[in-house]
């Protein structure tokens, strides 16, 4: 990958098929794969999927084909593609989370997804799930938060305190679409998370608020779709910069974000904003 790039260019959880697009995994500086359960998900019914105007709103339900299916044949699969893999971990208890911890090695990292709004069960606590891993790894850990949560900076202090190693900010935030001719909603669950270039002053602000708070290492997203998106989100304290929604209109736009990136004009901004002194000076 792009070694004059300052940070890793990902994808967001659940954006990107890596084995069906291979080309475009291997245009990132790692592949962050869609979340895994302990058991397999169908995930919820359809429409999971409703456009809104500067957004999108998903209800996928964490589909996914369970931990035995994904380390017998999905993760062997992804290794062929020589990218880096980030592991996204999901569950509904400690033990769901920490049991795929203990069963994953040679991969970059683990993000544990502490925060999808498309599913009922409740979790343990965030700082529980992250100790619980620690124990179980030595692999860096990401820990995947909400913006949704009151204080998502005390919940950020809660799991550097349990061991993680790093934040990803965002996951989506609960949305609804209404259909205008049947007044009813677009989705079968009614509600979903939404993301795209809505998000992402949220996404900005969470950033923030956590770096400040921790000072980890930060995967930043949430509407990224420009070169500038990305600066900006370096400016308020990520280190890496992961692109979602984006990809399912422009697969290109690694490739084109890493080339306006390193392009002369916004190569000083960027230096400055990944010094931080941009916003956090
Ligand atoms: C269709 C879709 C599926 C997603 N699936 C997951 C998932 O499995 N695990 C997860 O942690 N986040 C998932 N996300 C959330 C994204 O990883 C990301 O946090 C969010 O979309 C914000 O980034 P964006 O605005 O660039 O899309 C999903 C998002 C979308 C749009």
């Amino acid at each position: 990958m792009s070694k004059d790039l300052f940070l890793r260019l990902l994808n967001a959880s659940g954006c990107l098929d890596a084995l069906t697009a291979p080309e475009v995994a291997r245009g990132l500086d790692g592949f962050v794969t869609k979340t895994i359960t302990p058991l397999p998900r169908e995930g919820n019914a359809p429409p999971r999927i409703a456009e809104t105007a500067h957004g999108m709103l998903n209800a996928i339900g964490l589909a996914n084909p369970g931990r035995e299916r994904f380390l017998a044949d999905t993760l062997p699969q992804l290794r062929e593609l020589g990218v880096p893999l980030w592991i996204s971990v999901g569950g509904f208890c400690a033990a769901d989370y920490a049991e795929t911890c203990a069963a994953l090695e040679d991969v970059e990292a683990v993000e544990l997804n502490l925060s999808c709004p498309n599913v009922d069960e409740a979790a343990d606590s965030a700082a529980e799930i992250v100790a619980a891993c620690r124990r179980a790894t030595a692999l860096p850990l990401y820990a995947k938060l909400s913006a949704a949560h009151p204080d998502v900076a005390e919940v950020a202090r809660a799991v550097a305190a349990a061991g993680a190693d790093g934040l990803s900010l965002v996951n989506t935030l609960r949305g609804l679409a209404i259909d205008p001719r049947t007044l009813q909603p677009v989705l079968a669950r009614a509600q979903g998370g939404l993301s795209g270039p809505t998000l992402k002053p949220v996404a900005l602000a969470t950033v923030f608020a956590c770096y400040s708070a921790t000072k980890l290492p930060i995967v930043g997203m949430g509407g990224v779709t420009c070169a500038q998106d990305v600066v900006d989100l370096v400016a308020c304290g990520a280190q890496d910069v992961a692109l979602g929604t984006v990809l399912f209109s422009d697969p290109d736009a690694p490739v084109r974000i890493r080339t306006d990136l390193t392009s002369a004009d916004l190569d000083e901004v960027f230096a400055a904003a990944y010094k931080k002194s941009a916003v956090l000076a």
